[in-house]
């Protein structure tokens, strides 16, 4: 249980919070790359602020704030030049730094120009995605984890907004037997109803769960029924990558799951699926898959109601019913809640140390430590034993417009 202004520095993500400060010590996604292809512009909400993702003439990428200072018109709408995005209003041009560098309408020897300055962040690619940078200077390096740095890769990605707070996203990641109750019983619940019988992997139950803090965030094990300490489960498990990322194993595939749980404001969250699947030696990669693939994953109906039928809708539903912020005045916290208090006491420890004017956990300076990160993840994982194809379909990658290109190549290197 936690006191009302605990919950508050735990979910407030807005400039100047204790937490948005610590927040913006990380690298964001703000868009997939093919999404600026076909267009100049794209309108970007990150930690609470308004901001334009743009593409000038000269193929640079910018990232400034919205509104435009003169008299406050959407820069969302702007005029691309060769160095800069020009408001579509009076045509105040700003470069990528956000300083003015052009106001078509004042006197020729006005310097008005050199004292107008909006925000304006770093960006940066990887992976397919574009990412930025929020904080002060000097900006970390851009970690170059597995998924987003391994090749050659097949990548996909599914994208949801969520109106909660991303906090509670992250708990969820800190709770392995839920998965038993969630994706094992409620699954096979659901199924009934809709009669099919099922029994499903995910619904064995758990026997122990652990969580190490390690470099780059905490690993979370757990030990099922029946399985034995050398399994990769117990042995390996998956890691938090502090402070919004979940990194998730396979079964037995070249494939690197993360989940990513970007704060819009305090009570939204940008949720993304990235995958990347290694398909192996020799295996060439159709053209088709050779672009990420970016998707929207549906978590209602139409009448409103929540998808539960699957997976990730599963969670959805745990997350959206908990309310805008998750009240946690009044939860009553068991035995297996250990890894959210763990997560909770960790991101106090990095407010603290940010506000002691030092870098928080997981903060990559060393381009040697940057090559490649390879996360630790279970690499034969017992929820995923029941083969590639029938599990793909049972997470949010059903919606994958290539899912079933994928399912094909797989198969043909005999993975089913
Ligand atoms: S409002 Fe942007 S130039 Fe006037
Ligand atoms: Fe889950």
């Amino acid at each position: 249980m936690m006191s009302q202004s605990q919950n508050e520095t735990l979910t407030r993500v807005g400039p100047g919070t204790p937490l948005g400060n610590l927040l913006r010590r990380y690298w964001y996604p703000v868009a997939a790359e093919v999404e600026l292809e076909k267009r100049w512009t794209k309108r970007v909400r990150l930690l609470g602020e308004d901001l334009v993702l743009y593409r000038d003439r000269s193929g640079n990428l910018g990232l400034i704030a919205e509104r435009c200072p003169h008299r406050g018109a959407s820069m969302a709408y702007g005029i691309p030049e060769e160095n800069g995005l020009r408001c579509p209003y009076h045509g105040w041009c700003f470069d990528a730094s956000g300083q003015c560098i052009d106001q078509p309408n004042e006197p020729a020897d006005s310097t008005f120009k050199h004292r107008v300055r909006i925000s304006g962040y770093r960006v940066q690619k990887l992976g397919g995605l574009i990412f930025a940078y929020l904080g002060p200077e000097p900006a970390p390096l851009l970690p170059r984890y597995d998924a987003f740095a391994v090749e050659p890769a097949i990548r996909v990605m599914g994208q949801a907004v969520l109106p909660v707070n991303f906090l509670q996203i992250m708990e969820n990641s800190l709770d392995p037997v839920h998965t038993e109750w969630l994706h094992g019983h409620y699954h096979e619940f659901i199924q009934q109803e809709l009669g099919r019988e099922t029994k499903v992997a995910f619904s064995r139950h758990h026997v122990k769960i652990a969580f190490d803090p390690f470099a780059y965030g905490i690993i979370k094990r757990r030990l099922l029924e029946g399985q034995s300490e050398d399994s990769d489960d117990w042995r390996v498990g998956h890691p938090v990558v502090f402070p919004y990322i979940l990194a998730v194993g396979s079964g037995g595939l070249g494939t690197y799951a993360f989940q990513m749980r970007i704060p819009i404001d305090d009570t939204h969250t940008w949720h993304v699926w990235y995958n990347a699947y290694v398909p192996g030696p020799g295996v060439e990669i159709p053209e088709k898959l050779q672009k990420l693939c970016v998707y929207d994953v549906p978590w209602q109906d139409e009448h409103g109601e929540f998808i539960t039928d699957y997976i990730d809708g599963q969670d959805i539903m745990c997350w959206v019913t908990q309310g805008a912020i998750a009240d946690r005045t009044d939860e009553r916290l068991g035995t297996t809640d250990k890894g959210i208090i763990l997560f909770r006491k960790m991101l106090m420890e990095q407010i603290q140390r940010v506000e002691q004017g030092l870098d928080p956990l997981g903060v990559i300076r060393d381009p040697a430590q940057n090559e490649l990160i390879s996360l630790p993840v279970e690499r034969k994982k017992h929820h995923f034993s029941e083969g590639f194809e029938s599990v793909t379909m049972r997470f949010q990658t059903r919606y994958c417009p290539v899912v079933r290109d994928l399912i094909d190549l797989f198969r043909t290197v005999g993975v089913k």
